[in-house]
């Protein structure tokens, strides 16, 4: 067996009788894995210590070879997580600013959330919803409190949740609003991101997000983002709803124009339009406050959450909404096999009371502010722009700056930052954060940034 990336490799390991039998060599400068029977020998040894016999070549060339390319990770190998750090296969500390896009709120492993989930699994962690569980039971009621909302379809990951919302939405459309037959239109923007099913990336501006994949589902109408005539005009009798991030994460952390979020609420009321706000990467105190419609009490009829909600441990993710519109759901109607499951459900109720406990939605207004203001004190000629709110912060750097280069030095200085669109660096650290950490986040870009002067 041969790949043909990467070819950087250089390692020679020879087989080892007392290790495991995946051994990368390189031969005419590619990467060869020598491994049979993996799952026999895993299975004699354990996973772990066979997780931990791997070096970093090693760890490359497997996912290289073995994995879709669908990503371009920097080549650091993440052996622990701790806190809002994480250390490399040398032992290298790294502040983690990428933090799972927002996912790791709590900081890696946080201890409350670990701990119950260790306990669970003394109990069960995995039923069908054929029938009823109490974690379930717990979990939904908790989370619909939390959101200030009626009811929850719970699911795994962000672009279900989505997923949900916009069926959710299609069904209220035809069997309250009283739209006829397969003629509901969803109203979306510009720069989204919601995920990467094929209904989802049909409506995306995002060329290479959607290139090859067609064709698209119909029934989505795209605006500019922050522009409220555009929806205003843009709105039919077939409408059924609106959908948006309250911030543009990964379009390149953009924040729409004070007075936006209310406005959209207003217009979708007079219109008796939905508004679904996708908090999946806004939800859960990121932007200092629980939501990010909670800056104009911008209520929205359906929101999409994930990420955080699995305490950085486990996807967990949901629609939740009003009720009027969520049961419009019967039986059959929409599922999930693992959606809802007891050990994903306790994980995010200690999530949950750990967001209240550690003051997440305070600490994230206070450091965001104090970070936003340290870096734009930097005055970095390499710096065009800083955006952010809370601990979503967005560094765009100017036309002609090196951005991979940049990338690796801040890499180099121990910070983990990946540009998202519009050449702007995201920092979303760990919430759990503390006022010296967040100096030594400003500390650190000041350096990468002076070095790439
Ligand atoms: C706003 C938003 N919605 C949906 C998603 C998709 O979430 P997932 O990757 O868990 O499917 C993301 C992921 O980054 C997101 O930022």
């Amino acid at each position: 067996m041969r790949i043909a990336r990467p070819q950087k490799i250089r390692s020679l390991n020879r087989y080892n009788p007392q290790g495991y039998c995946w051994v990368v060599l390189t031969y005419h400068n590619e990467a060869v894995i020598a491994s049979k029977n993996l799952w026999v020998e895993i299975g004699l040894k354990g996973v772990l210590a066979a997780v931990d016999e791997l070096n970093d070549d090693q760890v490359i060339a497997l996912s290289e070879q073995f994995g879709t390319h669908n990503y371009h990770p920097l080549p650091i190998n993440i052996v622990r997580g701790d806190g809002p750090w994480v250390v490399d296969g040398q032992g290298k500390h790294y502040l983690d600013c990428v933090g799972a896009y927002s996912a790791v709120a709590h900081g890696h492993l946080n201890k409350a959330v670990t701990e119950t989930l260790l306990r669970q699994l003394e109990r069960v962690a995995l039923t069908s919803r054929a029938f009823y569980n109490s974690e379930l039971a717990l979990f939904l009621m908790g989370l619909a409190q939390y959101c200030d909302l009626d009811m929850v379809c719970p699911m795994n990951t962000g672009a279900e949740a989505v997923e949900t919302c916009i069926k959710l939405a299609r069904k209220w459309g035809y069997t309250v609003k009283g739209i006829p037959d397969n003629q509901a239109e969803i109203i979306v923007c510009a720069d989204n991101f919601h995920g990467r099913t094929t209904t989802i990336v049909g409506f995306s501006t995002e060329e290479g997000y959607k290139k090859g994949f067609g064709p698209f589902t119909p029934g989505f109408k795209i605006i500019p983002f922050g522009d409220i005539e555009a929806l205003r005009n843009a709105i039919t009798p077939n409408t059924a709803a609106f959908m948006a991030e309250p911030i543009q994460a990964e379009g390149g952390i953009i924040i729409p124009p004070d007075g936006y979020l209310s406005q959209v609420r207003q217009l979708c009321s007079d219109n008796n339009v939905l508004l679904i706000w996708d908090e999946v990467q806004t939800g859960f105190c990121r932007t200092g406050k629980r939501f990010a419609w909670m800056h104009e009490d911008a209520k929205p009829d359906i929101m999409a959450v994930g990420k955080p909600l699995g305490g950085g441990v486990l996807p967990v993710s949901a629609a939740v909404g009003r009720k009027e519109v969520m049961q419009v759901f019967q039986p059959g109607d929409h599922g999930s096999t693992f959606g809802g499951n007891p050990l994903g459900a306790v994980v995010a109720l200690a999530a949950l009371a750990e967001m209240e406990n550690l003051k997440l939605a305070e600490r994230s207004a206070e450091l965001g502010a104090y970070v936003v203001d340290r870096l734009r004190a930097l005055n970095s000629p390499l710096i065009h722009e800083i955006r952010g709110r809370g601990l979503l912060i967005g560094v765009e750097v100017n036309p002609g700056v090196d951005t991979k280069r940049l990338s690796a030095t801040f890499v180099s200085h121990g910070i983990l930052t990946k540009e998202t669109r519009h050449r702007t660096f995201r920092l979303a650290p760990p919430l759990i954060i503390d006022q010296a950490l967040a100096d030594e986040i400003v500390h650190r870009v000041g350096k990468s940034l002076k070095e790439s002067e």
